[in-house]
């Protein structure tokens, strides 16, 4: 029976880096460490990125049944799941449809002068349905080149001390202070281009503590990956956890209008960030924590060329109809006459008449406790994603490519180019007071050289020579992304705004 099947996927990594920096801003900062409103994250052991992607199709044992009593709970009237499932699955048809005949060209890529101008009402509608955008041009090609050759520069000056996977040839470098990734995560046109798209969500609750319009920084690892297999497979995932979108109350909130049944999934709102604010995204210990912060835009930013083949990111191009699917997917199983047997999952009935309402299972498919959400087609077979799942069309350096945190993605196994494909991964992080304390020890972190609070511990890039300081820092943006400068009162638009600004610039002791 194929009904379950596991394959999780990893939580993308991050880490931060050194300082030397300017005196003053140090001696303030240290000054600040005492009495914060935060508990601070706790240094994590030094594993590798290596081992984690060693962990990454680890299948676990079945649920056991509270997990069915969890779905009861869950499913206040059944008749109204039932028609709610039959609406998603007629939908599907059609969007599925659409992506494998389109394929790529259902991923919008946009000049950075119309983030600059803001996005027309076609492209706005566009983003919303699809979850993904590359803007392109914003960063000067050759300035996007001259930070790979840094990061080449970096790595040489510093042998037998990176780290990274693979072991043998690394592809994910477990590199977050370079300073090159200084440059590009304070760029304007990333700057920019993150405010804007931060800016694309809402609140829904009065005095929602959070300034969407105020990016923040999130230091994440580098990508240089050269022709020819990795040997590390990112399969399709959604990051952010994964039983924890049904198993946390305050998680589960997000999807609130998806579990009502009936049509009020046409009204979900994948842009609504106050339910997700308290979200528990990690309640198992896990091998591989994901990232311990809001980040409703998952990111990277290409240092070379790379198109379909060369090793690039895949996406499924549909934000709101698939996280409908994906909430509803554990409350139905096929007809137990049906279940089993099948050879291929292309054989698997996709029909709405051969699927019922089944709360007896103790069953969520691809969701392991501990592993981000993993999507296959076994486990979640109306989505085809053996024709939706798309390669990103190409890319040129500089361009910059962001995704919604709920887009199913995954990453090429094979790189059939000739030429290194480079990324610098780069998110778009609002503020919050929890990030705002996360900056805060990353922000410590980077000055003393040491691994970014969310990734594995130990000496990071604290002994390398050329790693980034704080005067690497031009910019009075770039300081107050990074925690250097407190951030401004003047230009809050609500009460939920002016609160969370007013305990950011508390919390990182300005
Ligand atoms: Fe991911």
């Amino acid at each position: 029976m194929l009904r379950v099947s596991r394959v999780a996927a990893p939580p993308l990594l991050a880490v931060s880096g050194v300082g030397s920096g300017a005196a003053r801003t140090y001696a303030q900062l240290t000054r600040s460490s005492s009495g914060e409103k935060h508990t601070r994250w706790v240094p994590k052991t030094e594993t590798t990125i290596a081992e984690v992607f060693e962990n990454l199709t680890a299948e676990g044992p079945p649920l056991p049944p509270r997990f069915a009593d969890l779905k009861r709970e869950m499913c206040v009237d059944k008749d109204a799941m039932l028609h709610a499932w039959r609406g998603v699955l007629k939908e599907l048809e059609g969007a599925t449809e659409e992506i494998a005949l389109r394929g790529n060209e259902m991923v919008m890529q946009v000049p950075y002068e119309d983030i600059q101008r803001g996005l027309s009402e076609e492209q706005l509608r566009t983003l919303k349905k699809t979850g993904v955008i590359i803007v392109k041009s914003g960063v000067p090609k050759e300035e996007a080149l001259g930070w790979l050759q840094s990061i080449k520069d970096y790595v040489a000056a510093n042998p037998g001390k990176v780290k990274g996977a693979p072991r043998d040839k690394i592809v994910f470098y477990e590199l977050y202070n370079s300073k090159a990734q200084i440059a590009a995560r304070t760029h304007p046109a990333l700057i920019t281009t993150q405010k804007y798209l931060l800016s694309l969500w809402h609140t829904s609750l009065p005095d929602t503590p959070v300034s969407v319009r105020t990016p923040l920084s999130y230091f994440d690892r580098l990508r240089i990956r050269g022709p020819g297999p990795s040997g590390v497979t990112l399969a399709p995932h959604i990051d952010g956890g994964g039983i924890e979108r049904w198993e946390d109350p305050a998680y589960r909130s997000v999807w609130k209008r998806i579990l009502e049944g009936g049509d009020a999934w046409r009204q979900y709102d994948p842009f609504d960030i106050s339910p997700r604010l308290d979200a528990n995204e990690e309640m198992y210990k896990s091998p591989n924590p994901g990232c311990s912060i809001l980040r409703p835009w998952q990111g990277w930013t290409a240092m070379s060329h790379t198109g379909p083949g060369e090793g690039t990111l895949r996406v499924l191009p549909m934000l709101p109809l698939a996280t409908a699917y994906v909430i509803l997917r554990p409350f139905f199983s096929l007809r137990p006459e049906l279940a089993g047997g099948f050879n291929d999952a292309a054989d698997i009935p996709l029909d709405a008449d051969a699927w019922v309402l089944d709360l007896d299972s103790s069953a969520f498919p691809g969701s392991t406790p501990g592993k981000t959400q993993a999507i296959t087609p076994v486990t979640h077979p109306h989505l085809r994603i053996d024709k939706t799942i798309v390669s990103l069309p190409r890319v040129e350096p500089g361009d910059q490519v962001y995704w919604h945190t709920d887009v199913i993605h995954a990453v090429e196994t094979e790189h059939n180019g000739t030429e290194d494909s480079s990324v610098l991964y780069i998110p778009a992080v609002p503020l919050t007071e929890r990030n705002a304390a996360y900056v805060r020890d990353q922000r410590d972190n980077f000055l003393r050289g040491l691994p970014s609070p969310d990734f594995p511990g130990g000496e990071g890039e604290s002994q390398f020579v050329g790693r980034a300081g704080v005067g690497d820092i031009t910019s009075a943006d770039g300081r107050s992304l990074l925690g250097f400068e407190p951030f401004e009162y003047s230009s809050y638009v609500n009460e939920g705004e002016r609160k969370v600004v007013a305990s950011a610039n508390e919390i990182l002791g300005f």
